[in-house]
């Protein structure tokens, strides 16, 4: 068991939990910020939680210099203990007042945890623990508090100066010692949790909007940039406003703030934080127009601001008791992001595709971290160190549980229990059970409230339920039947799991892709929603059949339609009736899914074959019926482009990996590339069609029916290119080069460039130093251009000498978090078949950089840790060389408690 300096274990878990012994009613901060050395006076009212026994109490505090302590205004006495500040002989009765006085230094902050200088100006980043870095304090989410902020700070360096709330007073100081200071003081209406508390002071400017919303009200909403970066700041306001009025129409919560501040800063551990009227976000989730960002950057800007807006509510006005209830504000908040895109995007197809957008990313990356060693349920039973479960089990499983609540009590029924939780629960700090029992009790006829404590299984069983399903049909009883049998895997610490509430969707297709009607005989299974054709089943059993009567051909079964529930789904539907669900099921996740699992099937049969039988490069023999099925989507004039993308795009290759008990990464690399190679001369004809077709879209606008007509040409594009490899043709390489040149938006000048890079075109380089050229004073897409050198198609293991030419280039640091992540990340988490070198190269070079990175940012550091999370199921020689990198990392002295607990869960049994 991991201990520290004190010898105490470092395990924190949930079962611990209590209530705080002290409550803080104010707090008063007054600032004078200094990049060395920032002077701050915190002055807070507390009393006694009566609830609770006496005790001293106990303040967390980290990295400060403590210079005063004050109780009712006389000097107090106070010892440490490890970390904390303790206080002993405290009034008993009534509040008290406590005054303390620390400097910290912001410049040194490369942790970008607590009070930090970017670019010559300050940013705090308080969530989870890092108030603590500021000041001593309870820093814990149940404390809630009303603050009062004062920053003093020089005029001419910092002219501006933001917190949370409004701004009471400003002016310039007065007095020696305060020539060309300044002050702005900021009262915040709102109690809040300390990791809500926020600080900005620097040269910045503000696109401002002013609205009103649906009530009347009137509200000033402001995005702070840098200067030169007003010209990016249009997208992000556009989806603040709608942010705004799409809470306030779908969820009827209003904007609470007279006042609603966005600030943009270029160093930042994570996408955006939710600061209580004064969100801070990550540039690459701000920064936006069509020279510079992509049509995906323009969809994640939308979905990070609205999910930062819909904190206000889901996080802020009701918040979590403890962290290990992190999912109640991220999972409920993912939740509301996806339904706000969704219902942005307009049309069916262009909700499908968000959705089908959406379970990728919990395939590609939650099935597999559920797999794996950091394994935890969506709320967790213990922790070493918070920051590393801000993960996507927390965030994307946990959306999905609250998706399934919304799918067991339909729509309308899960408005009113978020209206009941709301009511309920606002001003509080609560848990994963109190949104549950709030749901359920608004709807006490639904499966949720029948099925409570048994769906709740869903917050504390870690693991991905595996649900098979077996079919009969009697063509003489005309009656048609789906065995479902359910298995939750065993995870680290937990085994012997119970079977949990399954939603399943499902229609029957007729032969010529008719939907046939569905009438359950004897109503066995409990049905949450229905229609004519399509029935949302409620499995709660280990194994449940449902039988269908009426059913007078034999029928295509499209079963977990819409991904109703986060499970794999093993069927053995055979390849025609996968045929027929991607010509026709009505459902078109299910559509895209038939096409995912042809794909997948042909790519894991070349995988099987005995390597010295395929040919050198992994060749798989592909069937007339695919390659027919494939072009007849492609052509279909009714489909969506960016349906079309999505269909023909290959599963990943970490989503093939998921499939396989042994993962040779480069045998995944070749057969996955081999079949994208078949198919771009099999289909040549068709994505030249797709490329005229499409290629052309005139002015741009990031909406969803002209990002996904960009999709496909560029998938298209990349296509013909990589065609032109076998038969030496010059043209579409020249004309790929021809666009990157051209190109009116990074859309289409990226696809360009990365269908030269995807083919390993001679071209590619060129095109690269062209494009460094073009944005070196663009730092995000200076960003682009690290990631897609890192990134690149290995085919002479010429990626990893690359990468680290790339570290000494003059663009690059460690220090900032979005330009490591651009070429460390890019390689060593997103580049398997560049990753996995059998010469080991690739695992010196991450243990090389997790120790660097540690030293400077822990939680930089433990993120690419995770790179190595699954390498247990690596074929020899992969799987000994990864163990050699882990241990080494292991076996550095003083590793931070993030990268720790990473690696030694990995490396545990
Ligand atoms: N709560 C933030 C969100 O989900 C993310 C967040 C958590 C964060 N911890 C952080 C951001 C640390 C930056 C740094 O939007
Ligand atoms: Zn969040």
């Amino acid at each position: 068991m991991l201990r520290d300096d004190l010898g105490q274990p470092l395990t924190i878990l949930r079962e611990d939990y209590s209530a705080t012994p002290y409550w803080i009613d104010t707090v008063d901060l007054t600032f004078d910020l200094d990049p060395a050395k920032t002077r701050v006076v915190n002055r807070m009212t507390l009393r006694r939680n009566a609830d609770v026994p006496a005790q001293p109490l106990k303040l967390d505090g980290e990295e400060l210099n403590l210079a005063r302590v004050l109780v009712n205004g006389q000097s107090a006495s106070f010892r440490m203990e490890g970390k904390q500040l303790v206080l002993d002989n405290l009034p008993a009765e009534g509040s008290f007042d406590l005054e303390i006085f620390t400097t910290c230094c912001p410049a040194k902050n490369t942790k970008l945890m607590g009070l930090y200088v970017s670019q010559d100006a300050f940013f705090t980043q308080c969530e989870a623990e890092g108030f603590r870095r500021i000041t001593y304090f309870l820093d814990r989410p149940d404390v809630m508090a009303s603050y009062t902020v004062t920053l003093r700070a020089d005029k001419a360096r910092y002219p501006v100066l933001l917190s949370n709330g409004n701004r009471v007073d400003s002016g310039d100081l007065q007095g020696t010692g305060n020539e060309g200071r300044h002050f702005a003081k900021w009262v915040d209406p709102h109690k809040k949790p300390c990791y809500l508390f926020a600080l900005v002071a620097g040269q910045l400017v503000a696109r401002e909007q002013r609205i009103t919303s649906r009530a009347g009200q009137e509200h000033l909403l402001q995005v702070y940039v840098r200067p030169g970066d007003l010209d990016k700041t249009e997208h992000a306001m556009t989806s603040l406003v709608y942010s705004v009025l799409w809470d306030e129409a779908r969820f009827g919560l209003p904007l609470d703030l007279e006042r609603f501040m966005i600030v943009a800063v270029g160093d930042f551990n994570m996408g955006a934080m939710e600061n209580k009227g004064l969100n801070i976000f990550n540039t690459k989730y701000v920064l936006a127009n069509p020279a510079t960002a992509t049509d995906v950057d323009f969809a994640n800007i939308e979905s990070v601001v609205g999910h930062e807006y819909f904190h206000n509510w889901s996080g802020n006005r009701v918040t979590c008791r403890d962290w290990f209830q992190l999912s109640l504000k991220e999972g409920l908040t993912v939740f509301r992001d996806q339904e706000f895109s969704m219902d942005l995007a307009g049309s069916a197809s262009a909700r499908a595709v968000k959705r089908i957008e959406d379970v990728r990313v919990l395939r590609t990356a939650q099935f597999p971290e559920d797999a794996g060693p950091m394994a935890h349920p969506v709320r967790p039973d213990s922790y070493i160190e918070i920051n590393n479960f801000y993960t996507v089990t927390i965030y994307e499983k946990g959306a999905e549980v609250v998706r399934m609540m919304q799918t067991l009590v339909g729509r309308e029924g899960f408005q009113k229990g978020i209206t009941l939780y709301f009511e309920r629960f606002d001003g509080q700090a609560v848990t994963c059970d109190d949104f549950a029992q709030a749901i359920a009790d608004a709807n006490p006829e639904s499966e949720l409230a029948r099925q409570l404590p048994q769906f709740k299984l869903w917050y504390s069983q870690a693991g991905t339920p595996r649900l098979r399903v077996e079919t009969a049909y009697d063509a003489q009883a005309q009656t048609f039947s789906l065995t479902f049998t359910q298995t939750v895997p065993d995870t680290p610490g937990q085994s012997g799991k119970s079977a949990m509430v399954v939603p399943v969707t499902l229609g029957l297709l007729a032969a010529d892709g008719r939907a046939l009607p569905l009438q359950q005989s004897g109503d066995a299974v409990p049905v949450a929603a229905a229609s004519g054709t399509e029935q949302t089943l409620v499995l709660t059993q280990a194994r449940t059949t449902v039988t269908y009567g009426g059913v007078t051909e034999q029928p295509v079964p499209s079963v977990l339609r819409q991904f109703s529930a986060p499970v794999v789904l093993e069927a053995d539907d055979s390849d025609d009736q996968l045929l027929v669900r991607l010509r026709h099921d009505s459902d078109p996740f299910n559509r895209w899914e038939a096409g995912q699992r042809l794909s997948l099937r042909r790519i894991l049969a070349g995988i099987a074959q005995e390597p010295a039988a395929a040919s050198a490069d992994g060749q798989v023999l592909l069937d007339a019926a695919y390659i027919d099925a494939l072009r007849q989507l492609l052509r279909d004039a009714t489909l969506d482009a960016a349906f079309k993308e999505l269909a023909l795009t290959l599963p990943s290759e970490n989503y093939i990996a998921e499939q396989l008990d042994v993962v040779d990464p480069q045998r995944i690399h070749a057969v996955r590339e081999s079949l994208r190679e078949q198919l771009a001369h099999a289909l040549y004809d068709d994505w030249l069609h797709a490329y005229e077709a499409h290629h052309d879209n005139g002015g741009y606008s990031p909406d969803p029916v002209s990002s996904g007509r960009r999709a496909l040409a560029g998938l298209a594009l990349g296509m013909l290119v990589l065609a032109a490899r076998r038969t030496g043709d010059a043209v579409w390489p020249g004309r790929a080069y021809q666009r990157f040149k051209d190109a009116g938006n990074m859309t289409d000048r990226q696809n360009a460039l990365l269908a030269l890079l995807g083919a390993g075109h001679e071209l590619a380089q060129p095109a690269l130093q062209r494009f460094h050229a073009l944005f070196r004073h663009e730092a995000l897409v200076i960003d682009k251009w690290f990631a897609l050198q890192g990134g690149a198609v290995d085919r002479q293991g010429q990626v990893l000498p690359q990468v680290r030419q790339l570290m000494k280039h003059a663009d690059f640091s460690l220090k900032n978090p979005n330009r490591a992540r651009s070429l460390i990340f890019s390689y060593c988490s997103a580049n398997p078949g560049a990753f996995h070198r059998s010469d080991a190269a690739g695992y010196v070079f991450w243990s090389e950089q997790v120790i660097a990175l540690d030293a400077i940012n822990p939680q930089v550091a433990a993120r690419l840790a995770r790179a190595l999370d699954r390498w247990k199921k690596l074929a020899e020689p992969y799987r000994h060389a990864a163990e050699e990198a882990l241990r080494r990392v292991a076996a550095k002295a003083d590793l931070s408690n993030d990268v720790r607990e990473v690696i030694s869960r990995a490396l545990a049994a």
